[in-house]
């Protein structure tokens, strides 16, 4: 992978570059500029550079059509007080508007093209259709920079085909967060403490069978913990369960064994008779033994023995990497596992690593700063397929001839 200085000197050059702006909001307004923040130092790089910067990003997933609600709007508008500079936002994405913006900039200005995911091709799987729409973002620069990297896992235009046509290099957050996960991986130093969470067993079973192999310790919470509980044979009431994938957690919790590795499960949750997100509120919570959930109640949380397991074995930790919440952390009685594990990870000697959009953002709404953690991934789903062992398209293409 090049990186930005490779590509020499960028003045008066029409830099076109893939940023991830796919910010959480509510209404118009961002709730957390996490990942508009992570693309400054590349941005500002290239502005310095006296480069004309045209911005590609993606807005949620509006399936290749137009649609005012996940316009970029909000997204340039941050952009530009963060830079202290204007971001015009084009009025297409790589239509006249587009056209007439980017020809129209002048040296160190940044221009925003509108969500690529308008285009029905940006996402599309058949080559032809993505190659058509590459070239036509292709037209827009004349060097390609990636800095998008919560999307490199994604084989999508502006990702993947758009950096086989013109030269490329990746952006200082795209180089930060792969040397990162290296240090998850191949430089890993133990003891190595995985900490996974969030509701589906289905979506982590990959990166337990890969992170297996390095790490000493996997401590696993949230909802997905059920089914391993139930592996064991406990009863787990209401709790959430994915009936197909007892038999892959009781081989990992086997495996693991074995090899003479831990996998730390809950010991006592917290349980509750039903909860409402949108409300943020939850019938009485109870806290009970791992092995004894009522058959009416639905473990929603850890409960604070777990707390205390999972806190002492991060602390002991040389190397952490996290993803996903212990418990419904949206609900502030069923954030106690969450706030606990983040500030264990905060209060690490070790090297910490909160993994993916919704961790980076759960752990700041909880009031963590950034600066607590080692790093704070701005890609959940490019981070967890990297750790899978998979090779990531966007990044797999700058590894190319370009
Ligand atoms: C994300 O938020 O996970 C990235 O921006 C990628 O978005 P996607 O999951 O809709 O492809
Ligand atoms: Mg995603």
């Amino acid at each position: 992978m090049k990186s930005v200085s490779d590509l020499g000197d960028l003045r008066g050059k029409r830099v076109l570059i893939r940023c991830d702006f796919n910010v959480p909001l509510d209404g118009t307004t961002i709730t957390d500029d996490g990942r508009i923040r992570a693309a400054l130092p590349t941005l500002t790089q290239l502005k310095d550079a006296g480069a004309k910067v045209v911005v590609m990003a993606h807005l949620g997933r509006p399936k290749g059509k137009v649609d005012p609600t996940y316009s970029l709007a909000p997204a340039a508008a941050r952009l530009g007080e963060l830079l202290g500079t204007e971001v015009k936002l084009a009025g297409d994405v790589v239509g006249p508007g587009a056209q007439a913006l980017v020809a129209g900039l002048q040296d160190g200005e940044i221009a925003l093209l509108e969500n690529v995911r308008y285009e029905p091709a940006e996402e599309s799987k058949v080559d032809a259709e993505r190659e058509e729409l590459a070239a036509k973002y292709a037209a827009l620069g004349d060097v390609f920079v990636s800095d998008g990297f919560g999307v490199v896992h994604r084989k999508q235009a502006s990702v993947y085909d758009v950096a086989k046509l013109l030269p490329n290099a990746a952006g200082q957050l795209v180089a930060k967060e792969v040397d990162v996960l290296k240090k998850l991986t191949e430089h890993a130093v133990s003891p190595y403490v995985v900490v996974l969470g969030g509701a589906k067993v289905a979506d982590k079973l990959a990166v337990i069978d890969n992170l297996l192999k390095v790490a000493d310790t996997l401590i696993i919470g949230g909802g997905m913990a059920y089914t391993f509980l139930k592996g064991k044979g406990y009863e787990i009431g209401a709790s959430l369960l994915d009936a197909e994938k007892i038999d892959a957690c009781v081989g990992y919790l086997e495996q693991a064994t074995a090899a003479g590795k831990q996998i730390l499960l809950p010991v006592d949750v917290r349980v509750v008779e039903d909860f409402d997100i949108k409300a943020r509120t939850s019938t009485p919570v109870t806290i009970v033994d791992a092995d004894a959930i009522p058959a009416d109640q639905e473990g929603a949380d850890i409960g604070p023995a777990s707390e205390a397991l999972f806190a002492d074995a991060i602390l002991g930790a040389a190397t952490i990497f996290w993803n996903g919440p212990m418990g419904v952390a949206e609900i502030p009685s069923l954030a106690e596992g969450t706030n606990a594990v983040a500030k264990a990870l905060a209060a690490s000697d070790g090297f910490s690593v909160v993994g993916g959009g919704d961790s980076a953002a759960a752990v700041r709404n909880l009031g963590f700063a950034d600066e607590q953690f080692g790093h704070i991934s701005t890609g959940g789903g490019a981070s967890l397929e990297y750790l899978e062992g998979k090779v990531l398209p966007g990044l797999a293409v700058l590894e190319g001839e370009n």
